[in-house]
């Protein structure tokens, strides 16, 4: 457990936050992996709240970590009320983060609402990891509407292309982000492709529907309710294709989505 001191924490859309927190020099976490974050001084909520790494960089004073995250209960609710020098108890990074592979020459990222905040992240890492190899990302960014678009300018700083949707069509395309990457795909054509997603269970299952017969490499973050975050109380247990069991938090957040049964095993 390490105590981060918050160095911001702002609403960036209406009930979402971005904190930053000073971390040690040592902390080195993963696209895809998440930290649990508990209050200093503060015994209730008792259990940490599990959120990903949004953005991990450095200043002149050491290294900082980003968290990007909506007012959904208490926990985020105690969180969004926290100031400049308050302390967060962080237990992370944890889990299994997404696989970064040097030979991808094209990424997808598809993200559904919050499903921005560890695929940002990920953008970053695939744009500093180029290994002087000319690499496309490609984001297709869906959300209720206009409003609630996370990230729109930093992702188009570090992505070479945004495409956007919106359910209620108030910008871009209008339906959802499953519907414009099936819009849109073909489009792009050759080898080399990965595809990486989060968000809502149900936009993950439709994604595991249509790339059914695709043979590029394709992962998922997903979520669950998590209590201990480290393997010991499987609260988090999620259905395998074949009927084993796999922990979110250990074997996850990231799974490969044809290794997850779309049809049970979610507490959602
Ligand atoms: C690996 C992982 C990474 C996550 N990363 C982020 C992130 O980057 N940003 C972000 O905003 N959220 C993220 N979440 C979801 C976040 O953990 C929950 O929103 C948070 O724990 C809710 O806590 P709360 O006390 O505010 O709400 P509670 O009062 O505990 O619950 C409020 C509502 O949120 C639901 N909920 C609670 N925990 C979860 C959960 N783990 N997954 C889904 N629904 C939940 C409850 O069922 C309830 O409907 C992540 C979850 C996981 C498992
Ligand atoms: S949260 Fe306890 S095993 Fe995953």
């Amino acid at each position: 457990m390490i105590k981060a001191e918050i160095l911001r924490n702002r609403e960036i859309a209406p009930e979402v936050f971005l904190l930053s927190m000073r971390v040690p020099e040592s902390f080195s976490g993963a696209p895809g992996q998440f930290v649990m974050v508990r209050f200093e001084g503060l015994d209730f909520p008792l259990l940490g709240r599990p959120i990903s790494i949004h953005s991990l960089y450095r200043d002149r004073k050491g290294a900082i970590c980003d968290l990007l995250y909506r007012v959904v209960g208490i926990g985020s609710a105690v969180l969004s009320r926290m100031k400049k020098g308050g302390r967060l108890l962080i237990l992370g990074p944890l889990g299994r983060g997404f696989t970064v592979r040097a030979e991808i020459e094209r990424v997808f990222l598809v993200a559904g609402g919050m499903g921005v905040a560890p695929l940002f992240y990920l953008a970053e890492y695939y744009r500093k990891c180029t290994g002087g190899r000319k690499r496309e990302i490609i984001c297709f960014l869906g959300a209720r509407n206009a409003d609630t678009l996370l990230d729109l300018e930093r992702l188009r700083k570090t992505c070479s292309e945004v495409l956007i949707c919106t359910d209620d069509g108030s910008r871009g395309f209008h339906g959802q982000v499953t519907q414009l990457l099936a819009a849109e795909m073909g489009k792009y054509t050759g080898e080399k492709t990965a595809v990486f997603a989060c968000g809502p269970r149900a936009m993950l299952a439709a994604l595991s529907r249509q790339i059914a017969g695709e043979s590029f490499p394709c992962e998922v973050s997903v979520e669950e309710k998590m209590a201990c975050g480290i393997g010991a109380c499987l609260s988090c247990a999620v259905s395998l294709r074949g009927g084993a069991y796999a922990r979110v938090c250990k074997e996850g957040p990231v799974f490969d989505i044809r290794e997850l049964d779309w049809d049970h095993g979610s507490t959602e």
